[in-house]
């Protein structure tokens, strides 16, 4: 794989691994015969889910096994989100329970990691008032969780590790996927976008992407040993190899990902519609295996305020790519997150969202109220409208997203579509599977047909599931 600054030098992961057989050993003869048991938990986007399983895969090369609860644990990992400020209060309470178990068993060793604990003021938190955490480190240092365990473990210091970088990209280390046939793999990391609400690029680092060849042979391994969706990963994935030449970029990552031989599934995201290109429409319309699925967050549909939110896209440029989608994606499903209560905004100023809303008919949103992030520019906006008058827009804004959904699923009634059987949803002990745009299908069948794919007709749609029978 071709070296770009950013790539961690092999050396540096051949002394993680030295770490590893260290903390190997005195766990072995801590706990043998047993395994010790790690409780891992993951807050927030899928990259955080993606990281959560390298994670995941480092404890389990240290000797550790996993349980499903922290309260027997000998490890607790929580890898956390910032996005908003929600986000961040659970994980506050959380850790605060663990307070308890740790009492119990003094050896418990309880580890943050992700965004949180990148913001050196959250980490400063921990150390000052959180003693019985023992380790906490940011996102750009992950892949030294061994030497962090060893530290902690054999010299008996507690760890911080939440120096500022600009992020690097470390292939090569152990993965433990969550699931047998959903795979997350990552093409790009960081962002550049500075969104002026947005926490993420103070905490990721600059945008840099993987080497081509090392996703396309990662996906081709991933097909090979059975995964049946793949789920290409990054902040802003428009933006891959933006440096490079076109033959390299995202459309050409899609082509080649798609022309592997196999019977699977491409999913993406996220895409910012500054990026998002006719020739990232144009790949999605032509590649039989990428779903016909576009998540483009528009955040919001008034031109005055996409400028303050330091978009870089106006409305107009946004509903242009949609029609071009729809014109060539008829079945194509759009999905979006919106942002209601930016400082500043008005009334009338969010009805604009809504009159896109009901213009581009996605077929779901991630709706947000706004949530102040510190060290970003709209932290320090004036923000007059009251908590309790944006809750009355959202409310506003989920309705009509509700009364589109059903809308679209009832449209759906009568048709043949093809799904990912993923699970036996609950509490009807249905099959549970989505369509390549993402609704969730349920339907009879037996349990052997998880992970693969299967016919279903819709013949009773309701607003967010559709029911159906296998065909
Ligand atoms: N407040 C509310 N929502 C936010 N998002 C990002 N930052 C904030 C914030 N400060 C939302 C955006 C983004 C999604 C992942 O989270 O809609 O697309
Ligand atoms: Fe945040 Fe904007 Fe980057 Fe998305 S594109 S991660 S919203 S700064």
């Amino acid at each position: 794989m071709p070296d770009s600054k950013f790539t961690v030098p092999e050396q540096e992961l051949l002394k993680q691994k030295e770490y590893n057989e260290l903390v190997k050993t005195v766990l072995s003869s801590r706990f043998s015969p047993e395994k010790p048991k790690a409780f891992v938990h993951t807050y927030g986007c899928q990259g955080n889910v993606a990281d959560g399983e390298k994670l995941k895969g480092m404890l389990w090369e240290m000797g550790f096994d996993f349980c499903q609860s922290p309260e027997n644990a000998d490890l607790v990992l929580y890898n956390t989100c910032a996005i908003r400020e929600h986000a961040e209060d659970r994980v506050f309470g959380n850790v605060g329970a663990l307070k308890p178990f740790k009492k119990k068993n003094p050896d418990m060793l309880i580890v943050l990691c992700g965004c949180m604990t990148q913001q050196q003021c959250v980490a400063d938190k921990f150390k000052s008032s959180y003693p019985f955490v023992d380790i906490v480190f940011g996102t750009h240092v992950a892949h030294r969780l061994p030497e962090f365990i060893y530290r902690r473990l054999c010299l008996g210091k507690r760890v911080y590790e939440t120096a500022d970088s600009d992020g690097n990209i470390v292939e090569g280390l152990p993965v433990k996927r969550d699931g047998a046939f959903r795979a997350w793999v990552p093409v790009m990391y960081g962002c550049n976008n500075f969104c002026s609400y947005c926490i993420v690029p103070y905490v990721r680092g600059r945008e840099r992407s993987r080497d081509f060849d090392t996703v396309v042979n990662e996906v081709r391994d991933l097909v090979a040993a059975g995964y049946k969706e793949i789920n290409l990963l990054g902040q802003n994935v428009n933006s891959y190899n933006k440096d490079l030449t076109g033959d390299k970029q995202f459309p050409a990552l899609l082509r080649a990902i798609n022309s592997l031989e196999g019977e699977f599934i491409i999913r993406f995201m996220t895409s910012h519609p500054r990026d998002c290109t006719r020739e990232l429409i144009e790949a999605m319309a032509d590649c039989k295996k990428v779903a016909k699925h576009l998540h483009l967050p528009v955040q919001s549909g008034n031109n005055r305020v996409l400028k303050e939110m330091n978009r870089h896209y106006d409305r107009e440029k946004y509903l242009s790519l949609i029609d071009y989608a729809y014109e060539l994606m008829p079945e194509l499903s759009i999905t979006s997150d919106i942002i209601v209560g930016f400082p500043g905004e008005t009334y009338e100023e969010f009805c604009d969202t809504l009159s896109l809303i009901e213009k581009v008919k996605y077929t779901s949103l991630f709706t947000f109220i706004f949530s102040p992030r510190k060290g970003t520019r709209a932290y320090d906006m004036p923000d007059p409208v009251s908590r309790q008058e944006k809750g009355v827009w959202f409310k506003q804004l989920t309705d009509l997203q509700e009364k589109i959904a059903g809308e679209r699923t009832a449209g759906m009634k009568g048709r043949v579509y093809r799904v990912l059987v993923e699970e036996k949803a609950k509490p009807d002990g249905f099959l549970s599977g989505r369509t390549q745009g993402n609704v969730i299908i349920e339907f009879e069948g037996d349990e052997s047909l998880i992970g693969g794919f299967a016919d279903v007709i819709v013949t009773n749609p309701k607003t967010w599931v559709v029911y159906g029978e296998l065909v």
